[in-house]
C-alpha cells in the first residue's frame, strides 16, 4: 500500500517561540510543543522529547536566543546570559558534540557581535543572534543532502542495507544522515531494502525510522536488535549505515547503544559498516573513544519502559544510551565533504586542515 506523507520537521522557529515535535508520543501521535524558554529546551533535549545528534545542537542554539533574549540591560550583560545560558544547555546531555559545537557557535557570534569595533544595538544583537540559529538549522539541511549524495555512491540498485537508532530527518533539519542516502535513492526512482533495528531500550528505530522511513514510501522491515545476525547471515543485508554522536580523532564511534554489536555482526559477515556524520560531530579535540563521555539514563527504560513492568521490581540495571564502535570496525565515515577512509586519525585531520 501507498503510504506516502509529507516529512515532519522536528524543530521549527515560529516567530517568537520554537515549536518543537515531542518525539517521545511518536509514532502515535503528532504533537508539537511550544518552547518559550531555555529551560523548556533544556528539558525537551534531557527528556528527549528532541533528539539525534543534529537536532539536539539546532534546538540548543535556538535555546540560547530563547535564554538571552530578555536581557536588557546592555549589551555586556546580554554577552553574559548567552554564556550562561549556553553553560546551562550544555548539562542537558554529555554525549552527542553537536550540542556543544552549536553553543560555541552561538557563543562565538554573540562575542563577534558585541566586539568593539562593530557598533550594533542590543536589539540588533539579539535579531542576529537568532540569524545564526536559524543558519544552523538550513545549513544543516544542505549538509545532510550532501551527506547522501557521497553514500548514495556507495550503494546499488535492490542493495539490503541495515541501519541502527534514527539518524533520519527526525534527528536532523531533513533528510538526515545515515537516511539521506534513503530518500535521495527514492528520488532518483532507485530501489534499496532497508532492515530497521528496533534500537532497545527506547525504539528510535521502530517508532522514529520505521515511521519516518515508511510515511515516505521507501521500502522498510522492522527487525528486533537481535535479529540483525540472522539476517545478515541469509545474505540479506549488503551493507550497514549508522549515524553518530561524536567521532574521536581516531575514527573511533559513538552512536546509539547496540551499534557496536551490529559493527562486530557486520565484520563477520565481511559487510560494510558505513557511519555517516556532518564535520560538526567530528571531535578531534578527543583523542579516543574511550574518552566520549557516555551517558547513562534512567533504569525504568528498561524495568517499565512505555508504562509496562517487564522486569522485577529492585533488579539491577545498567542502562548506557551509547556505545563506542572502534575504528577498526569502521569501512568509511561519510560527511558532507566526502568519504573518509582509514587512516582515520590521519584523514580526519586533513579534513579539516582543507
Ligand atoms: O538518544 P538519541 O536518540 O539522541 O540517540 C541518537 C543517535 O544515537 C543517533 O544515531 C545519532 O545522534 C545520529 S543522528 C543523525
Amino acid at each position: 500500500m501507498e503510504t506516502k506523507q509529507a516529512a515532519l520537521q522536528s524543530v521549527i522557529w515560529a516567530t517568537d517561540h520554537l515549536d518543537l515535535l515531542d518525539q517521545r508520543l511518536l509514532p502515535e501521535e503528532i504533537v508539537y510543543l511550544p518552547l518559550q524558554t531555555s529551560e523548556d529546551v533544556w528539558e525537551a533535549i534531557r527528556h528527549l522529547k528532541v533528539r539525534g545528534a543534529p537536532a539536539i545542537g539546532i534546538a540548543a542554539a535556538y535555546g540560547v536566543f530563547l535564554g538571552s533574549r530578555n536581557s536588557n540591560d546592555g549589551v555586556e550583560q546580554w554577552l553574559q546570559a548567552v554564556k550562561d545560558t549556553s553553560d546551562y544547555l550544555a548539562t542537558s546531555r554529555p554525549t552527542a558534540v553537536n550540542l556543544f559545537w552549536a553553543l560555541d557557535r552561538m557563543k562565538a557570534k554573540a562575542e563577534e557581535l558585541t566586539s568593539s569595533n562593530i557598533n550594533h544595538s542590543l536589539e540588533e544583537c539579539k535579531q542576529f543572534l537568532l540569524q545564526e540559529a536559524i543558519a544552523i538549522q538550513s545549513e544543516d539541511e544542505e549538509t545532510c543532502r550532501l551527506i547522501g549524495v557521497h553514500a548514495l555512491t556507495l550503494f546499488e540498485e535492490d542493495m539490503g542495507v541495515l541501519t541502527h537508532c534514527n539518524a533520519g530527518g527526525l534527528a536532523t533539519a531533513k533528510y538526515g544522515t545515515a537516511l539521506a542516502p534513503f530518500y535521495l535513492a527514492q528520488e532518483q526512482g532507485m530501489k534499496l531494502r532497508v532492515f530497521a533495528d528496533e534500537t532497545r531500550p527506547v525504539l528510535q528505530g521502530a517508532r522514529l525510522t520505521a515511521f519516518e522511513l515508511h510515511q515516505a514510501g521507501v521500502d522498510v522491515t522492522l527487525i528486533c536488535d537481535n535479529m540483525a545476525g540472522m539476517v545478515m547471515s541469509k545474505g540479506w543485508i549488503d551493507a550497514v549505515i549508522v549515524g553518530t554522536d561524536r567521532v574521536a580523532a581516531n575514527g573511533d564511534v559513538a552512536n546509539k547503544i547496540g551499534t557496536y554489536s551490529v559493527a562486530v555482526l557486520a565484520k563477520a559477515h565481511n559487510i560494510p559498516f558505513y557511519v555517516a556524520c556532518p564535520l560538526s560531530t567530528i571531535d578531534l579535540s578527543t583523542p579516543s573513544g574511550d574518552l566520549i563521555p557516555i551517558e547513562e539514563r534512567n533504569a525504568e527504560e528498561i524495568t517499565e519502559g512505555f508504562g509496562k513492568r517487564t522486569a522485577p521490581r529492585g533488579v539491577k540495571v545498567f542502562n548506557p544510551a551509547f556505545d563506542v564502535t572502534p575504528h577498526d570496525y569502521v569501512t568509511a565515515i561519510i560527511t558532507e565533504k566526502g568519504i573518509i577512509r582509514p587512516p582515520f586519525d590521519v584523514n580526519l585531520k586533513k579534513l579539516f586542515e582543507q
